[in-house]
């Protein structure tokens, strides 16, 4: 470990401003989820990507889980330059020397502690009193602390924890050496409004909340994560753990392009930075898929290939007029392209234009004969490609020209 590293990270003191950190598990939370497990390989060549995507966290996985995530950690952690590298691990000691094991060669490296806090987790997962939580966090903190640059404690199931409980346990983490305190909803379970009134409340009643970082980590299962981490920034969460393509345990955990360009977007609104490349979130989007098997659903927000198309008359129209009548942010600005897809649904200005950009130039009473035989071919597929379109030009012209030579001759 190289001493340089301890305690880099800069706490927050204001709600508005600043940098927002960008803590992607895609390759553990994200890897944990049915149907989306990596090999080392596939982990590899994800975490280069993300590293180019800029992201300020990588948490490449839980040693102590497997081998095989064992090896894929350490790899991880030896070939990245710049973004610090973290292990998942429980408050036990031999997770905590598998992490830090792992973590060895890593230029930055963080241990991300996890215990539950809930009265129900307390109860029925952990069997243990308030006071031995506390305890076995305590212990575990220091243990990790000399096992790597920095720690970080997420107390598993935050958002359905009595808030003063949560505040007490987070204070004692921060005597212990946590710098980055995670409040997770575990379960996907609040609302915006509720999320906000608890970091709030954390920021005021955590004993050196001024030097250490607020960190969310929000679950999709009632369709807010992304909104409910946008909320936790704005009361003050300077991290935010997320996901490509929103993937994780069940509904999955919020998605990092939707959270990042939300951010950017909405940037007078929201008035924090990131340090990500948003112009890396289509292709890394895609690499994902590709690993994983997992198509990318044609709705997705950003990322989807219906984000930045648009098919019916009225919305092409106003597209060709001016780009901002429906499209709220740039698709070049994440890698992707708008599409003005034929189908059904178009109408002649864009179908006028796809053939310009064919080489087909016509008078209006032309267009109207090839717009009638395009509307016929719409309805009977999805969508008119350019293929299509190119043979029913030939045969149009094929037959205008036997109708022209049968009434010559
Ligand atoms: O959802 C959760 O509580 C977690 C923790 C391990 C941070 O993933
Ligand atoms: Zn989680």
């Amino acid at each position: 470990m190289n001493p340089a590293h301890q305690g880099s990270t800069d706490a927050v003191d204001s709600d508005v401003g600043g940098r927002v950190r960008i803590f992607d598990t895609t390759l553990r939370d994200g890897e944990q989820a049915p149907g989306f497990s990596m090999d080392r390989r596939a982990k590899l060549r994800m975490a280069h990507a993300l590293e180019e995507l800029g992201v300020d966290i990588i948490e490449a996985g839980f040693p102590q889980a497997s081998p095989d995530d064992f090896a894929a950690v350490a790899e991880i952690a030896r070939v990245l330059k710049t973004p610090t590298v973290a292990a998942l691990a429980r408050c036990q000691n031999a997770d905590i020397d598998s992490a830090g094991k792992a973590l060895e060669g890593a230029r930055h490296s963080r241990i991300h502690l996890f215990l539950s806090t809930s009265p129900l987790h307390r109860e029925h997962k952990l069997g243990k009193s308030k006071q031995e939580v506390i305890d076995i966090a305590a212990a575990a903190i220091m243990r990790a602390k000399a096992l790597a640059h920095e720690v970080e404690f997420s107390a598993e199931d935050a958002l359905r924890t009595e808030p003063e409980y949560l505040a007490e346990i987070f204070s004692v983490a921060v005597e212990a050496g946590a710098s980055v305190l995670n409040a997770p909803d575990t379960v996907g379970y609040v609302t915006p409004s509720e999320i906000t009134a608890m970091f709030t409340y954390l920021r005021q009643h955590v004993r050196g909340a001024d030097k250490v970082v607020f960190s969310a980590h929000c679950h999709d299962d009632l369709g807010m994560a992304v909104a409910n981490s946008l909320a936790a920034i704005s009361a003050g969460a300077r991290q935010v753990e997320c996901t490509i393509n929103g993937i994780g345990e069940r509904a999955g955990n919020a998605a990092l392009e939707e959270v990042v360009m939300a951010l950017h977007t909405r940037a007078p609104l929201f008035r924090v930075d990131t340090g990500i490349v948003t112009q890396r979130l289509f292709p890394t989007s895609r690499l994902l898929a590709e690993v994983t098997g997992q198509p990318v659903p044609r709705n997705k927000a950003i990322v989807g290939d219906n984000a930045f198309a648009h098919e019916s008359g009225i919305h092409q129209h106003g597209m060709l007029k001016h780009r901002g009548t429906y499209e709220i942010m740039r698709p070049q600005d994440v890698g992707a392209k708008t599409s003005l897809v034929l189908g059904k649904h178009s109408g002649r200005h864009a179908l006028r234009q796809r053939l310009v950009e064919l080489d087909y130039e016509m008078d209006d009473a032309t267009l109207d004969a090839v717009f009638e035989r395009f509307k016929v071919l719409a309805d009977s597929q999805r969508s008119v490609t350019n293929d299509d379109l190119v043979a029913l030009m030939r045969e149009y012209e094929d037959t205008t020209t036997a109708a022209r030579v049968a009434v010559e001759s």
